[in-house]
C-alpha cells in the first residue's frame, strides 16, 4: 500500500484526525487512518456515528483528484460500490446501495460513508472519504436512531476485520483508478443492480420539501433520477435523503 496508515486504538474520528493532518500539510496521496473505536464518530447530516470499540471498521482515507470539482461528482456512489464489492466477496448476502453512498442489507444499514472535501487548491479537490462499517456490533449496542444490522449476522462464519480492511483499500484502489479515467458510466450497470429503490416508490426529503416518484437509478453526474407524474427528473445534493414508501 503506497500511503501512511495511522492506526489509532481510541480517537475522537478517523475523518477528523486526517483533516487535522491535511491542515498540517503532512498527508500524502492515498494516507489512511483506521481506529479500533471513536469518541465522536460523525455521519452524514450532522448525526453522530456510534462507534463501539473493535465491533467495527472505522477508517478514513485522503484523496487528492485534479480536474476541479466536476471530477469527482459520483465519487460518492463510487465508493459505495467499493463497500458493497468488498462486502459481496466476504459473503455478506444481499448488500443493497442506497443514494448517495449507504450500504442496506435487509433495508437494515450496515455501512456509512462519509466524504468531506476539502476546497480545492487551483484544479485540485482535497477528499477525506470516511468508511464505517459494522462488523459485530455489541448486543447492547446503543444510540443508533435508524435500522442496523452487522456483517456477522449475514455470513456463515464470522469475518477477519484485517481481510475486510484489505478488500475495502483494493476494491477503492481499482475502483478510483477507472474512476478518474471514465467517471461514472462503467460503474452504472453494477449500482442499477445494487439499488435498493430500483423501480420501487420512493419518497425524496430535502428541506422541507418532499418529492415522491418511482427510482429510476442514477445518472452519469451521480443525480438520482425520478419518475415523477410521468417525467424523469434528476436531483443532486447532499441534503437530500431518499425513503423507500
Ligand atoms: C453515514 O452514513 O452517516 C456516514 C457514516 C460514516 C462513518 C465513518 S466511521 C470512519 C469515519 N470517521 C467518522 O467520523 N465518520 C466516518
Amino acid at each position: 500500500y503506497p500511503g501512511t496508515c495511522y492506526i489509532q486504538p481510541i480517537i475522537d474520528s478517523t475523518n477528523t484526525f486526517l483533516k487535522t493532518k491535511l491542515a498540517e500539510g503532512v498527508l500524502k496521496d492515498g494516507d489512511a487512518c483506521l481506529a479500533e473505536s471513536q469518541t465522536a464518530g460523525r455521519g452524514r447530516q450532522g448525526k453522530t456515528w456510534v462507534s463501539p470499540f473493535a465491533s467495527s471498521i472505522y477508517m478514513s482515507i485522503y484523496r487528492r483528484f485534479s480536474g476541479g470539482y466536476q471530477t469527482i461528482s459520483g465519487l460518492s456512489l463510487v465508493i459505495g460500490l467499493a463497500v458493497a464489492d468488498a462486502l459481496d466477496e466476504l459473503g455478506v448476502k444481499d448488500v443493497q446501495l442506497k443514494w448517495p453512498n449507504d450500504i442496506y442489507v435487509n433495508m437494515q444499514k450496515i455501512a456509512g460513508i462519509l466524504i468531506e472535501i476539502e476546497g480545492a487548491v487551483g484544479d485540485e479537490v482535497d477528499s477525506i472519504i470516511g468508511i464505517g462499517v459494522n462488523v459485530s456490533l455489541p448486543e447492547d449496542v446503543s444510540g443508533i436512531d435508524q435500522a442496523f444490522t452487522d456483517c456477522n449476522t449475514h455470513t456463515l462464519a464470522p469475518i477477519s476485520r484485517n481481510e475486510l480492511v484489505a478488500l475495502l483499500l483494493k476494491f477503492l484502489n481499482i475502483h478510483l483508478d477507472t474512476f478518474i479515467v471514465y467517471g461514472l458510466v462503467p460503474f452504472m450497470d453494477r449500482w442499477h443492480s445494487k439499488d435498493a429503490f430500483y423501480h420501487k416508490a420512493v419518497k425524496l426529503l430535502a428541506g422541507q420539501s418532499v418529492i415522491e416518484g418511482i427510482g429510476m437509478g442514477i445518472n452519469e453526474t451521480g443525480a438520482i433520477l425520478l419518475q415523477v407524474n410521468g417525467e424523469l427528473q434528476a436531483f443532486h445534493g447532499g441534503e437530500i435523503s431518499v425513503r423507500g414508501i
